[in-house]
């Protein structure tokens, strides 16, 4: 194979690997990153109980381990040898755990198990960026992504290539996991992910001999915190030794032990994921919940979508702007492309070319056009949100 070596071939490759990325992640129904501000308060247990869950629930469901440092999500699947299937048609597929339910980790692509790889920041993009788009997940109902702790460059990188990507928060009772959720929240708030809500893990213990649960740490707190937050609780798991046991033995705890209050806990919160995933979905759909960009020169509407490169967008759920915030597309970027890589869901131009028009179409980006030329965005805004302009 040739080297790919002079700046405009690279471009290239990063555009065909973008396209890849769209297509795959149109696909997906929905995207969901487990995340906690600390490590060892359970998010890949409740990432791998949940893919499981929603498996067994007849769900097609994909498991993205975006741990580079430490990938646990194969080893709880007890499927750590396993390599990557390469399809007839060439293709790359994930690991097939079971008919619906697939899985991917840095594990099979490394050569042995104890290599250690420095990774750098560069490095860890390029490689989350090809678990999406040089793997052919198909398409799937749910991809649940277990990140590392914390807000470094998973998270975030998580969080640019898959846009639409929806946020839970793992914490325990413990008053330092709480003041790490709102750690994860304002992340949140500032990448423009959204939260689909809160789990508590470790909450209250399950006593082996009596069946019993026992309040080990004060819990109660997740709820709490979720609500000052405004975001879901979507549930509290109790502390059981079957989850560690069942997680070793490959066998994770809602299929190991599928009559335990765990899983019966572990199964509310997969309804409760389904339900508000559904909504979430569904405020999108119904224009609850819109990203608008308008392209703007200055504070005022400028003439032609295809030339412009600065955009005032607006975050507006149920009629009201919560964010407005400007943004320069990147130089060497189609347009089409990074609208969509900003989760923009509505155009508003003066006017644009057929292409242009065509191609956010086929990214299911709304257009609307036909704005005055000048007026100030926000007016613009306010019309479109009053239906004066459709
Ligand atoms: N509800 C639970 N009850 C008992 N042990 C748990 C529970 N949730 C997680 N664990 C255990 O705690 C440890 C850390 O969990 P893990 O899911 O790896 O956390 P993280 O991914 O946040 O670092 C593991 O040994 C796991 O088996
Ligand atoms: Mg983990």
């Amino acid at each position: 194979m040739q080297n790919v070596t002079t700046g405009e071939e690279k471009n290239i490759v990063l555009e065909q690997q973008d396209r890849r990325l769209q297509e795959q992640l149109q696909k997906i129904r929905h995207k969901i990153m487990v995340m906690s501000g600390k490590g060892g308060v359970g998010k890949s247990s409740i990432a791998v109980n949940l893919a499981i869950g929603l498996s067994l629930q007849d769900f097609m469901v994909g498991l993205l381990d975006v741990d580079l440092h430490g990938p646990s999500i194969p080893k709880m699947l007890n499927m750590r040898r396993e390599r990557l299937p390469r399809r007839p048609d060439g293709r790359i597929g994930a690991i097939v755990y079971s008919p619906n339910l697939k899985f991917l980790s840095i594990e099979p692509l490394l050569p042995s198990d104890d290599s250690a790889v420095i990774w750098r920041g560069p490095l860890k993009i390029s490689a989350i960026r090809q678990f999406v788009a040089d793997i052919d997940w198909g398409k799937l109902d749910y991809l649940i992504i277990d990140a590392p702790p914390g807000t470094g460059d998973e998270p975030l990188t998580v969080a640019k290539t898959i846009p639409d990507a929806y946020a839970l928060l793992v914490t325990t009772p413990q008053e330092v996991s709480l003041i790490d959720v709102r750690k994860s929240y304002n992340f949140c708030k500032k990448v423009k992910m959204r939260v689909l809500g809160l789990v508590e893990n470790m909450s209250g213990f399950i006593c082996p001999h009596c069946g019993k649960e026992v309040d080990l740490f004060k819990r109660g707190g997740g709820q709490r915190l979720a609500e000052d937050l405004g975001i879901r609780f979507l549930g509290r798991v109790p502390v059981d030794p079957r989850v560690v046991l069942a997680g070793d033995a490959g066998k994770p705890v809602i299929a190991a032990y599928p009559e335990s209050k765990t899983a019966e806990a572990l199964e509310e919160v997969v309804r409760n994921v389904v339900a508000a995933t559904e909504e979430l979905y569904r405020d999108v759909e119904e224009g609850r919940y819109m990203r608008v960009a308008i392209p703007v020169d200055g504070p005022v509407v400028s003439s032609n979508l295809d030339s412009a490169d600065l955009f005032a967008l607006y975050d507006v759920e149920k009629g009201q702007v919560l964010v407005k915030d400007v943004a320069k597309l990147p130089q060497n970027t189609s347009l089409d492309v990074w609208l969509k890589e900003q989760v923009v869901t509505h155009v508003l131009t003066t006017t644009l070319s057929e292409t242009l028009q065509k191609q956010l179409e086929s990214l299911g980006i709304r257009v609307v056009s036909g704005i005055p030329e000048k007026i100030k965005s926000d007016m613009a805004l306010q019309d479109f949100l009053a239906g004066i302009v459709k």
